[in-house]
């Protein structure tokens, strides 16, 4: 995957396969701090503790259309190849949040890539789903709630 808005579709994926009716997007391009950080926060149904320890082994999937599951292991690679990391909190019964950071200026970062495509993507797809999806550029925030449009 060239972009990290292709990551954030796949991550965001896992969210709805685990039933998820709300789903946050957060992107902070923080130039000062040198900071790219990227949060995914579901109320699906989340991941045991046990289950936990193993999300980012890619062959550890839930999935029974396949033997293997790359999409936090993935992540967690593009985040570690650009000096970041990969953070995963979840509770069985209420939701997950996925936090991925990179450093922004480093020369191996993926571009962050079409944001816009992936949300319509998104929000097109699941129209069941309430999605929240900020985007901050340094004092810059740009907000979308899918909740305002409807009546
Ligand atoms: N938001 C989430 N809520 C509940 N379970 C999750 C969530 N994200 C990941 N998981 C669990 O972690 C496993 C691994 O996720 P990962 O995205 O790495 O692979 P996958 O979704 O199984 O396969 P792939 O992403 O390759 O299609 C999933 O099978 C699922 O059991
Ligand atoms: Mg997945």
């Amino acid at each position: 995957m060239e972009d990290l808005s292709l990551h954030i579709l796949d991550i965001s994926e896992n969210s709805i396969e685990a039933k998820a009716t709300k789903i946050i997007i957060r992107v902070c391009e923080d130039v000062k701090r040198d900071l790219l950080i990227i949060e995914i926060q579901d109320n699906g149904k989340g991941i045991d503790e046990e289950k936990l320890k193993k999300v980012f082994d890619p062959f550890y999937t839930t999935r029974t259309t396949r033997r293997v599951g790359l999409g936090l292991s993935l992540l967690a690679q593009a985040a570690k190849e650009s000096g970041g990391e990969i953070k995963i909190e979840s509770n069985a019964g209420k939701g997950t949040k996925v936090k991925a950071t990179f450093q922004y200026s480093h020369i191996d970062r993926k571009p962050l890539g079409d944001m816009g495509k992936t949300i319509t993507t998104l929000i097109i797809g699941n129209p069941g789903v309430h999605f929240i999806y900020t985007h901050q550029i340094g004092d810059r925030k740009f907000k979308l709630n899918t909740k305002e449009w409807s009546r």
